[in-house]
């Protein structure tokens, strides 16, 4: 779960809050409501807090490193409500949210367990109907480069229905470009 120095300066950079912003987030969110209330698990430095609220009334982040859930809370004060704590297992209640996201934080939970909770917890967190939806990076070569040190498990996107799936998730979605994959899923009910 840990960062390393390029990886930290990367993720801080505005380089980085634009492309996440300007081409992830849209992307990966492409044709989805996310209703009033939306939780975004891992938001780091906040590069897609201003998209977020663009499309949600209400903002809540889950950040497990403590420092980075400090820095949101000043640089980003009024935005978002901020929790420190693990996407796998949420100091949150059940049926929270209209819609959980996340952005290029999967490949930080350290093991495919471990990232299937983080799963089981976005859909106790959502209401019934609520959608989860997100983006991550492939497993290539630059990615792994920019982790040498730090924790990279990168999820293949192949897996993704299957494991969403066990966990209780239905109408899923996955697609893929050049360097990341996509996905979206609904908690059954309405
Ligand atoms: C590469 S950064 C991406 C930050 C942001 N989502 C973005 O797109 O710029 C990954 C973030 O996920 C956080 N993270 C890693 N594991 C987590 C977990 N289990 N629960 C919550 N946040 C986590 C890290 O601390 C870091 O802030």
């Amino acid at each position: 779960m840990g960062m390393n120095y390029l990886h930290r300066v990367l993720c801080r950079s505005a380089l980085w809050e634009r492309t996440s912003a300007k081409k992830i987030v849209p992307w990966a969110l492409a044709g989805l409501d996310l209703g009033d209330s939306a939780l975004e698990i891992g938001p780091g430095y906040g590069a897609n807090v201003r998209a977020l609220r663009d499309r949600a009334a209400t903002l809540t982040g889950v950040e497990i490193d403590p420092e980075l859930a400090a820095g949101l809370r000043v640089k980003h004060d009024g935005r978002l409500r901020v929790v420190e704590g693990d996407g796998a297992a949420m100091p949150l209640a059940d049926n929270e949210f209209s819609s959980v996201v996340c952005f290029t934080m999967l490949h930080h939970v350290p093991s495919p367990s471990r990232q299937d909770e983080l799963f089981a917890e976005a859909l106790r967190v959502l209401r019934p109907g609520g959608v989860f939806a997100g983006s991550d990076g492939l497993d290539q070569l630059p990615f792994r480069l920019i982790h040498v040190g730090d924790t990279c498990v990168p999820v293949p996107p192949e897996t993704i229905a299957d494991r969403l799936t066990r966990v209780g998730f239905t109408d899923i979605e996955v697609d893929k470009r050049l360097s990341s994959f996509r996905f979206r899923a609904r908690r059954p009910g309405s």
